[in-house]
């Protein structure tokens, strides 16, 4: 399971040309509509970002394509947290390079953007390597779209810059219809930026130094989003617990200061935050799991590892016994709270004793859900120059067990929930017909029997039975009209 490099897709089209002039050496508009297709690489900030990119693109006109052939611009938008993910983003330039050599074949053309950590960290390299890309814009230059696709008409254009303007003052907001089409469940990026350096992590150099946007700007998305049928917002940030920001009397507000404001807004049903740090688990954060309803009792809490000379190479800032010290914390606040973790297996110098210590600290905690990778030397990195690179063998052995264990907990966890009743918010049509699938709040998938319009709605439900990836449930109040 590795949702970071998951593609999620989405795209949009143009109905006409008159929004931008046309230059040489582009030819004119082809047809009544040109089309954009946007891929989205990685983590939850950059969905977020591809749907905001999405906007600035429909504010000139753009709409839907159905895929890269029906586009006459792609753009993807990319993450380099792995060497694999990275590399994927060039075979599948090589790809699209082919489709516009044969649209310019048949009198068409193509062009091609590349956004997000991969045009952050490998900027005009990106072009070096495949001569077909026209545009490179970095995740904080993406709201200069629309004049950086005018300039590409003229040759290549690379925007890897962190500008002083705040990109999220410059983006059009999505409007009431392409929000409700993108469903109840929203994310909302509150905080970018890292200034935490582990080692092994290109996140400090792809998203610059950490900043947080106003409470003001937040609140305002927000209550757009709700009015527009939202029901859950997920509040997005490389290390969101980090949130600080000043609201407009100047007083600083945290993440739990900004929930607790949010939690106010009237149709909003629930409320979550990712990802957080270990060290940022303030003690008004873990109150809030307390005193918050409409926060879910679900916490992603990535470790990395459970031994203490691993996490001290990594420049984690905390031991075992720290992170064991908050989750018991953040479990006397909310007993029935899920928690998720990240794994790194196979950093550089790690022996079999520092891999106990994550099995030990595992069984210790017993996680609902959680990513685990191999560690991937990235450039630039301190840990890329750290001798004693762990053989991929033997990371691929400690990967399959720590996974056989955590899988073994995950199962646990969703046989535990058989019989408990649970709010459920209903997503989107489920596998089956006449089924729909929503999460509980423990971030488990469900599938329940029950007419589409249940969609965007709540209702309390019965846990039946759990599969491997699902739940399967029963509306226990099948009149619910309050949820409604
Ligand atoms: N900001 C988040 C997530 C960072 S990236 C955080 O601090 O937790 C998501 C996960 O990718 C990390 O938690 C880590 O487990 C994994 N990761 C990051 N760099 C990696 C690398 N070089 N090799 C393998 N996994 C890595
Ligand atoms: Fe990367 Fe560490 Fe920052 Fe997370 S806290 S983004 S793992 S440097
Ligand atoms: Fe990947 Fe960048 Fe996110 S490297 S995980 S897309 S912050």
């Amino acid at each position: 399971m590795d949702a970071l490099v998951n593609p999620v897709s989405m795209s949009v089209n143009r109905p006409s040309a008159t929004a931008e002039p046309v230059a040489a050496p582009e030819p004119a508009q082809s047809g009544p509509r040109a089309a954009v297709y946007i891929k989205s690489f990685g983590c939850q900030m950059n969905v977020y970002d591809s749907a905001r990119m999405a906007d600035v693109l429909a504010s000139e006109g753009y709409q839907e394509a159905a895929g890269p052939e029906e586009a006459d611009l792609v753009l993807l938008n990319t993450c380099h947290i792995r060497e694999r993910a990275s590399e994927k983003i060039f075979s599948e330039l090589g790809r699209l390079a082919r489709l516009k050599s044969e649209k310019a074949a048949a009198g068409g053309f193509l062009r091609i953007a590349v956004a997000g950590c991969v045009a952050q960290a490998e900027g005009a390299e990106i072009v070096r390597r495949q001569p077909a890309v026209d545009l490179v814009v970095g995740p904080q230059a993406y709201h200069r779209l629309p004049e950086l696709l005018l300039r590409s008409r003229g040759g290549p254009v690379i925007d890897a810059s962190f500008p002083i303007e705040d990109k999220f003052e410059h983006l059009p907001a999505a409007t009431r219809e392409r929000t409700l089409a993108r469903g109840p469940t929203a994310f909302l990026t509150v905080q970018e930026g890292c200034d935490k350096f582990c080692t092994f992590c290109v996140v400090p150099y792809t998203r610059g130094a950490e900043a947080s946007r106003t409470p003001a700007s937040i609140l305002k998305e927000a209550r757009r989003l709700t009015e527009s049928g939202v029901r859950e917002i997920t509040l997005l940030g490389q290390n969101v617990n980090a949130y600080r920001a000043r609201d407009d009397s100047g007083r600083e507000c945290s993440l739990a200061a900004l929930m607790t404001e949010l939690a106010r807004l009237p149709s909003l049903v629930r409320l979550r935050y990712t990802t957080s740090h270990p060290c940022d688990m303030s003690d008004d954060l873990i109150e809030a799991h307390h005193d918050l309803p409409a926060l879910a009792p679900f916490l992603h809490l990535p470790v990395q590892s459970g031994s203490d000379r691993i996490l001290a190479a990594m420049n984690r800032r905390h031991t075992s016994a720290d992170y064991l010290g908050v989750v018991d914390k953040v479990r006397t606040a909310r007993p029935d709270i899920a928690l998720s973790s990240d794994f790194i297996v196979g950093f550089p110098g790690e022996s079999d004793a520092d891999f106990e210590h994550t099995l030990a600290l595992v069984e210790h905690v017993r996680f609902a859900s959680a990513f685990t990778f191999a560690y991937s030397p990235r450039p630039g990195t301190p840990g890329a120059d750290l001798p004693d690179q762990i053989p991929a063998e033997i990371q691929r052995g400690r990967l399959a067990r720590l996974q056989a264990l955590l899988d073994q907990q995950r199962r646990a966890f969703n046989a535990d929930s058989i019989g408990r009743v649970v709010e459920v918010l209903f997503e989107k049509p489920g596998r089956h017909r006449g089924q729909v699938a929503g999460k509980t709040p423990h971030m488990q998938a469900i599938h329940v029997e029950a007419a589409a319009d249940w969609i965007g709605s709540t209702a309390p439900v019965e846990i039946l039975a759990a599969g491997p990836n699902s739940l399967f449930g029963r509306i226990v109040a099948p009149t619910g009209e309050s949820a409604r």
